[in-house]
């Protein structure tokens, strides 16, 4: 029969056959996109965020990144302003008649020069989410005196959004908001302590990650020349336009560079393992500063959880907003998302991140890790009545929302450990990332470093500024 069937048919035959009678495959780009993911939950692990049973949070801390925003300039000065700027200057190609780019017939860039590093409306909208899930989720708490952010405009207006969220109705101006200068010698008592560690730099990573971006992007750049040679598609302006589906969602609600037949599953896979070699060097495991860059906040918040229960001082709740480098600098501190765990060692962390080939089985996920309001929590639970526990206080830690199983620290319901492992835990982690100072050279740029985050217990900071609900000339 198949003789007779014209060259459409057979093709359409033939396709329907290549469905395999199981297949639910599914793919979003948009929990592929490293740093510039809008923000999701992707269950890594698929842990239930509910405390255990018996359990309830009796104090929490949460460490969150800014919110959506237009562009960061690097991504802005590197990618997206020399991809638009091209395509503005190609005004004779006729993009209609190219199936995969007819949309830029249409299109126009969604980015000026003023708005980077803003945020957007969407920024804003996962900032008060954010606000009113703790308000449910922390409900019996009393509601924090004061939050903390670092002293970008970004960071700020991300903690703001937070705060209207979570004021109940009738009790505005209740949290005060406190500004934390991103000082570049402020040792480890700022909320961007990577600035003031002269030991980290800001483009470790690139030349790591180069070596999969020219891989990946050396066919697609292939195909597109095929289909518009004028243009003359380089690796950058591939690796920009799949930024451009990133930044263009959060910035419009959707993009047409997010379309599977412009890019595949596989070539989303490769932007995103890209990515994640890029912030493994520079803010993840194959960095020599990330442990002790993060120790600081997972000190000082431990210290917080552990405080008495009747300490006065201390708040129930304490949220800080900061970029994108503290999350996953925290979670190296923790052993978190740590490739090597369960085989391997600290001398081979390295190999699990080849530069020329996939590690499909990675656990150091950019887009799980640092997502856009990427967030990283630390709970205390009491817990009474957890069959096979014995009742008292727990602790774990949640990244964006789901609980994490912490190395040599599991003696309690769920992923959650007791007190004295917890007290242990964090012991063993000062001995490996203790003296911030030291590890960051802090005396070859400034004299007056601390190894310390204070922020949380002294009063000179004052208490904030409150927010109030946007006023109708606000932007
Ligand atoms: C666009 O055109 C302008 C003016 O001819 C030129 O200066 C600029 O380099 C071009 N930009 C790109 C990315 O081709
Ligand atoms: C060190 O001094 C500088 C300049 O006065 C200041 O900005 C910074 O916050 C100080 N650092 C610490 C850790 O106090
Ligand atoms: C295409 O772009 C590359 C990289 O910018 C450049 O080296 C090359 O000369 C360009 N080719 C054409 C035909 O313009
Ligand atoms: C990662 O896991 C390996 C193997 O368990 C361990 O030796 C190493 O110390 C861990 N790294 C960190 C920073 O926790
Ligand atoms: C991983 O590579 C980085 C960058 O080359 C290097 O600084 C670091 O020491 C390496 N880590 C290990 C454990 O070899
Ligand atoms: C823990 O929960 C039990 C049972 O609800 C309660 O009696 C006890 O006071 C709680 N302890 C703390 C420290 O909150
Ligand atoms: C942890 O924080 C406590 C309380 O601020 C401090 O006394 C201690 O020195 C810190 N530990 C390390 C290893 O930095
Ligand atoms: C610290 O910085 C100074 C001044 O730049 C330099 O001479 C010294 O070698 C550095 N020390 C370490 C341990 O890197
Ligand atoms: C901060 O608030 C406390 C009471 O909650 C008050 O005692 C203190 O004076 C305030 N500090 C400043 C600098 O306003």
């Amino acid at each position: 029969m198949v003789q007779y069937l014209g060259a459409a048919a057979l093709f359409s035959q033939l396709a329907a056959a290549a469905v395999p009678l199981y297949s639910n495959y599914e793919f979003n780009p948009l929990e592929h996109l490293g740093g510039n993911a809008p923000y999701f939950e992707p269950l890594d692990p698929q842990t239930d965020p509910a405390p255990p049973q018996g359990c309830s949070a009796t104090r929490a801390a949460y460490l969150v990144r800014h919110a959506a925003i237009y562009a960061n300039d690097f991504d802005y000065e590197e990618y997206l302003e020399p991809f638009m700027e091209k395509f503005q200057n190609n005004t004779g190609i006729d993009w209609s008649s190219i199936p995969s780019l007819s949309f830029l017939s249409s299109w126009s860039p969604p980015i000026s020069d003023a708005e980077q590093e803003l945020l957007t409306r969407v920024g804003k909208l996962e900032a008060t989410q954010l606000g009113v899930s703790l308000s449910f989720r922390y409900n019996n708490f009393a509601l924090p005196k004061r939050i903390w952010t670092s002293s970008a405009e970004r960071t700020y207006e991300s903690a703001k959004a937070l705060v209207r969220g979570f004021e109940p109705a009738g009790q505005d101006n209740t949290i005060g908001l406190v500004s934390v200068y991103e000082a570049d010698a402020g040792g480890a008592n700022t909320l961007t302590p990577y600035s003031s560690c002269p030991e980290y730099s800001g483009s470790a990573g690139s030349e790591q990650s180069s070596v999969y971006l020219e891989k990946y992007t050396a066919p697609i750049m292939a195909r597109l020349n095929d289909a518009a040679p004028a243009f003359n598609f380089t690796a950058d302006d591939v690796y920009g336009m799949m930024e451009m589906c990133a930044y263009e969602t959060v910035i419009r609600g959707s993009s047409p560079f997010c379309s599977l037949d412009l890019f595949r599953p596989d070539d989303w896979l490769g932007w995103e393992y890209t990515a994640d070699v890029q912030y493994h060097y520079n803010v993840g495991y194959g960095s020599q500063v990330s442990g002790a860059v993060g120790f600081p906040w997972v000190n000082a918040t431990a210290n917080l959880l552990l405080a008495d229960a009747d300490d006065a001082s201390v708040q129930d709740l304490y949220v800080s907003f900061t970029h994108r480098e503290l999350p996953p600098m925290v979670l190296v501190a923790l052993g978190l998302f740590n490739n090597s765990a369960f085989g391997g060692s600290e001398a081979t962390i390295n190999a699990t991140m080849p530069s020329d080939t996939i590690n499909y089985r990675r656990a150091w996920r950019s887009s799980h890790i640092l997502p856009f309001l990427t967030n990283v929590a630390m709970e205390k639970l009491n817990c009474t009545g957890s069959y096979g526990y014995d009742d008292g206080e727990y602790y774990r830690v949640l990244v964006n929302n789901a609980p994490q199983p912490l190395p040599d620290c599991a003696d309690g319901p769920g992923t959650t450990c007791s007190r004295a492992a917890f007290e242990e835990y964090l012991q063993q982690r000062g001995d490996m990332f203790s003296g911030y100072s030291a590890v960051c050279n802090t005396s070859a740029e400034y004299s007056n470093s601390t190894d310390v985050l204070t922020i949380y217990t002294e009063t000179e900071g004052g208490n904030g500024t409150f927010v109030g609900k946007r006023a109708m000339w606000e932007q």
